[in-house]
């Protein structure tokens, strides 16, 4: 018997965009869902798929339904999919909507389908509504992705990484494994890994994943979580967030694992690092992380990623 918490991690690994189904029935009553589980299925005919839950409260509206739209929402729509994905009466009180082939169509996404139901399959405990595409649009709004049970948005990301490739200053990361951090201890203090690029891919010596693998530590990236300023340092240090995947250390090496509970905060000599910490913690339990910019006395987080409803 699968564990389902697994299923639904392992699934979770597969990136995607985020949509909202939407139909309205002929007393004008307008229903929707937050789905993921969008696909295209063929082009000619054009037919896409969306698998929707029979426990969802607009089940039977949307089995009922001749016609339905996907719209694919954009950045700025975490709001929109936290909603949609809600048991909120009427979701679409507060929204400006259109109408196209009888769907409603929402507005500021990044594409919209409006689709007749071309066929329903009942599968496990979904049901899959297949769409002929009857009409559509699209926008430059930059989509909303998921990933993992996060939000995130590409736009953002691609600005971190275009800023951490122009940095000339020191790549770090906060690499985490059941529950505790990699940290450097040395002569009493401690501090975050760090290198003079991050090195995934070419062999650099003075490389964060070199200075890893040479220690017996294999990591992998998530994403870029803080571009900062270093205390007194004109150069930005780039941090990234990520996982450890294999830790063979000899003990005399200096890198250790720390417990979250039991960070040594009083050791940690840089501020950058400390406040990142302290963040990082904070938004790992909440599993919101965002992108900082700035020193550490002061700058923004831009929003990366929300925990999903
Ligand atoms: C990002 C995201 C993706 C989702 N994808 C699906 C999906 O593909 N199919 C589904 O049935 N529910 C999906 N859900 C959950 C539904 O949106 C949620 O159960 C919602 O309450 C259904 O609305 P209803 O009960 O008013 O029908 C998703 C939720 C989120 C946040």
């Amino acid at each position: 018997m699968l564990d389902p918490a697994e299923l639904r991690k392992t699934l979770g690994c597969f990136l995607t965009g985020v949509t909202v189904i939407t139909t309205q029935n002929a007393a004008g009553e307008r229903r929707g869902f937050t789905a993921n589980s969008f696909t295209s299925v063929s082009l000619t005919p054009p037919l896409v798929l969306v698998c929707l839950s029979e426990k969802a409260s607009s089940f039977e509206a949307f089995s009922e339904a001749d016609h339905f739209a996907v719209n694919v929402l954009s950045e700025n729509q975490k709001d929109i999919s936290a909603l949609f994905a809600s048991k909120q009466q009427d979701k679409f009180a507060s929204l400006t909507t259109s109408t196209t082939a009888g769907s409603p169509i929402l507005e500021g996404t990044s594409a919209w389908l409006a689709c007749s139901t071309h066929q329903k399959v009942d599968c496990g405990d979904h049901i899959i509504l297949i769409g002929k595409v009857e009409a559509l649009g699209r926008s430059d709004a930059a989509p909303l992705g998921f990933y993992s049970g996060n939000y995130f948005t590409f736009r953002q990301e691609r600005e971190a990484i275009d800023a951490s490739h122009e940095a000339s200053g020191i790549v770090g990361g906060i690499f985490e494994k059941d529950g505790n951090i990699l940290l450097i201890r040395r002569d009493g203090t401690y501090s975050l890994p760090t290198g003079q690029t991050l090195g995934e891919k070419n062999f650099e010596p003075k490389s964060l994943f070199e200075i890893l693998k040479k220690a017996g530590i294999d990591v992998s990236v998530d994403f870029v979580f803080s571009i900062a300023h270093e205390d007194g340092d004109h150069r930005a240090g780039v941090y990234y967030r990520g996982r450890i995947t294999s830790f063979a250390t000899p003990a005399d090496s200096g890198f250790v694992l720390v417990p979250i509970t039991s960070i040594p905060w009083d050791a940690i000599k840089s501020l950058n690092q400390r406040t990142m910490l302290t963040r990082y913690l904070r938004e790992r339990t909440e599993s919101r992380f965002g992108i900082y910019v700035g020193t550490a006395a002061g700058g923004a987080i831009k929003s990366l990623a929300v925990g999903a409803a």
